[in-house]
């Protein structure tokens, strides 16, 4: 068989390019697309996902590095590494999640390509929001309310108004700052929609989908305590992502239909770490199938509880790793040291010696 040493780079450039040729809303689209065929196709045969791991620490900062792999069987393993840093805007200047996310052959595991993931988590985490939201939410959707305006916000924004009608957008954050740019920052999106600052208990009174992503810190939540709701609120619950930190009250959930992305994840670091297992309904891949399940949920409040899974980072690397092929992005490189012989990792210095002398 022919060797293949290349490994494609696509770095934040090449998904700049990416995105500028084809578009935002279109990527979206896509990827919304793609996220439910993978879901609707999702086999426990053909692949696996281990629960994520790393290093978690409180100093000098609080933080976190984790890998997530996956598996298609015969075929490819992918694994992005993800940090989470809450102290990152304040002090860094730096995102919040840094991530990189690299695709190797499961063949030979030579390395296939490796692309930014900060952006792409982002997108893929508006994305599920978005398919969670179809399955649970009422179609007829009016008014999103959003409790934590950083980086995840704009991607909840702009996933769920390509499939729900939105008219008004309530915001929430204990930083001044977060909400009084989050205009200028969606502005890309093109909604034509101000968003509206208000207080918790208002967003919670008047939203029909309301979307949850601060970085609370571990024990401090919930976000809030008493409150009242339409009886259809549909909540993705996506903050929740660290043991000891969560984002909603234990009364909420044990009152609403909870759909985890990954149960064995979500009790270890998500809403689901408040409930019993008995208070736990099915996770998205098994609501995608059942119609029924669907329009039951979509009448009372629904908590997806929104972890991060890998099978979604899966999704839009590959989206990436195919608009960059199609559209001949990225930079290919030889990363692997490989030489004429097999058994001799030298054999590669050998040849570099020969050619300089
Ligand atoms: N579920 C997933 O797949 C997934 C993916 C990415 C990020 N996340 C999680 O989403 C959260 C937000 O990520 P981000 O990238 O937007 O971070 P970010 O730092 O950009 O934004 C977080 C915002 O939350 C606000 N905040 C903190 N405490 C708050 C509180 N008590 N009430 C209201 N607002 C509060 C902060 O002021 C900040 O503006 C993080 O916890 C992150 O780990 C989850």
């Amino acid at each position: 068989m022919k060797k293949n040493q290349e490994s494609i780079i696509i770095d934040s450039h090449a998904v700049n390019k990416i995105i500028t040729k084809v578009g935002l809303n279109r990527v979206m689209d896509d990827l919304i697309l793609e996220l439910e065929k993978s879901l609707k196709n999702y086999n426990k045969e053909e692949t696996e996902v281990p629960i994520r791991s790393g290093f978690h620490y409180k100093k000098p900062f609080l933080g976190l590095v984790e890998w997530m792999p996956i598996m298609k069987k015969g075929e490819e393993v992918l694994i992005k590494v993800v940090g989470y840093h809450p102290e990152n805007p304040d002090i860094f200047k730096l995102p919040t999640i840094l991530s990189t996310i690299s695709s190797y052959d499961a063949h030979t595991g030579h390395l296939n390509f490796l692309v930014d993931g900060v952006l792409l988590t982002a997108l893929r985490t508006g994305a599920s929001s978005a398919v969670a939201s179809k399955m649970m939410a009422r179609p007829n959707s009016k008014t999103l309310g959003i409790i934590g305006c950083g980086a995840q916000s704009i991607t909840q924004i702009h996933a769920i108004s390509r499939l729900f009608p939105i008219e008004e957008i309530l915001i929430y954050d204990t930083d001044q700052a977060s909400t009084n740019s989050l205009a200028d920052r969606i502005a890309p999106i093109n909604l034509g929609i101000t968003p509206a600052v208000s207080r918790i208990s208002e967003i919670m009174e008047k939203s029909d989908i309301l979307c949850t992503a601060t970085s609370i810190a571990p024990e401090k939540g919930p976000l809030f305590n008493d409150f009242n709701s339409k009886p259809h609120l549909h909540i993705n619950a996506v903050g929740a992502d660290f043991p000891g930190k969560f984002e909603l009250p234990k009364s909420l959930l044990e009152n609403a239909f909870i759909c985890p992305d990954f149960l064995e994840q979500a009790i270890i670091e998500g809403e689901c770490q408040q409930l019993n297992p008995t208070d736990i309904g099915p996770s998205w891949i098994e609501l995608i199938h059942d119609e029924g399940l669907k329009e039951k949920y979509q009448s009372g409040i629904s908590v997806f509880d929104s972890t991060g899974w890998a099978l979604e980072d899966q999704v839009v690397a590959s989206l990436f790793a195919k608009y960059a092929e199609e559209l001949n992005l990225g930079t290919k490189m030889n990363i692997e040291s490989y030489s004429s012989d097999e058994k001799n990792p030298y054999g590669m210095i050998h040849q570099l010696i020969n050619v300089v002398q």
